[in-house]
C-alpha cells in the first residue's frame, strides 16, 4: 500500500484537515479537566512543563481548595509567570516552583509524592524539537514517563495531554525523531510501569491520556 496521501480521494478529504486547529484548544483542555478526579486539600498537584502555568490555572478554578501545587519548568520567566498566576487562583494553596524538566538524567526532586501529575504538551513538541532518531527520542520519552511515575504516590494518577503524529509519519525507529502514535506513547506509558492507560479525550490529533501508578 502507498502513502495514505497517494490516494486522490484521501488526499481531498484530508489535505490541511488531519490537524484540530486551535479553535479545539479550549475543549481539549477542558476535556482534561473534566477527567480529573476530585481535588482537595490534601492534594499535591505536580504540573510538568507548565509554561506560564495555562493548564495548571484551568486545573485550580474548578478545584480552589487544592492544598499544594509544584509548577516545574526549564524557563525562569515562565515559570514566575505560572508562580504569579496560580498565586492569584489559590491564594490559600501552598504553591513551590522547580526550575528544571524531565527527561534529564537527574530527575526534578519534588518535596513530598505526588496525587496527580500533569503534563499538558510537553512530551511531542520535545521529541518535535530534539533533532536524532525516532529510537533516541523514544528513550528520552522513557526517561521522562518514568520520572513521572517515580514523583507520584502509589495508585495515583499521571494526566497527559499532547498533539500526536499525523497518519503519515514515517513509523521506522530509525527514522527522525517526531511526535508519536497513540500505541507508541500507551507502549511507553507501560513500559515504565504506569497501568490503567485509558484515553479520555480525542479529537483527530489531539489526546488526553490517564494512567495510573499501580
Ligand atoms: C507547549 S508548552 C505547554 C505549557 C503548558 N503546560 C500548557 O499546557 O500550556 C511546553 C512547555 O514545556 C517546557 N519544556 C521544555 N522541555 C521540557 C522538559 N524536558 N521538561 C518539562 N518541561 C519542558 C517548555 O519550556 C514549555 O514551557
Amino acid at each position: 500500500m502507498g502513502a495514505p496521501w497517494d490516494d486522490p480521494d484521501w488526499y481531498d478529504l484530508h489535505d490541511t484537515t488531519w490537524t484540530a486547529g486551535p479553535e479545539r484548544e479550549p475543549e481539549h483542555y477542558r476535556e482534561l479537566v473534566i477527567a480529573l478526579p476530585p481535588l482537595g486539600p490534601d492534594d499535591h498537584v505536580v504540573d510538568v512543563g507548565t509554561g506560564t502555568g495555562k493548564l495548571a490555572r484551568l486545573i485550580a478554578a474548578s478545584y480552589p481548595s487544592i492544598g499544594r501545587v509544584t509548577l516545574i519548568e526549564p524557563n525562569r520567566p515562565k515559570l514566575e509567570r505560572a508562580r504569579k498566576r496560580l498565586g492569584e487562583a489559590l491564594p490559600d494553596g501552598r504553591i513551590g516552583t522547580l526550575q528544571g524538566g524531565i527527561g534529564d538524567d537527574a530527575a526534578p526532586a519534588i518535596s513530598m509524592p505526588a496525587t496527580l501529575v500533569t503534563v499538558g504538551s510537553v512530551v511531542m513538541p520535545t521529541l518535535m524539537l530534539a533533532g536524532g532518531t525516532l529510537a533516541d527520542g523514544l528513550a528520552w520519552t522513557r526517561r521522562a514517563l518514568g520520572q513521572c511515575l517515580g514523583m507520584l504516590a502509589p495508585g495515583k494518577p499521571l494526566f497527559l495531554l499532547e498533539t500526536l503524529a499525523p497518519p503519515w509519519a514515517a513509523a521506522e525507529a530509525g527514522s527522525g525523531c517526531r511526535r508519536l502514535f497513540l500505541p507508541e506513547l500507551v507502549r511507553e506509558l507501560e513500559g515504565v510501569g504506569f497501568e490503567d492507560v485509558e484515553c479520555v479525550y480525542r479529537f483527530r490529533d489531539r489526546v488526553a491520556v490517564r494512567a495510573a501508578r499501580p
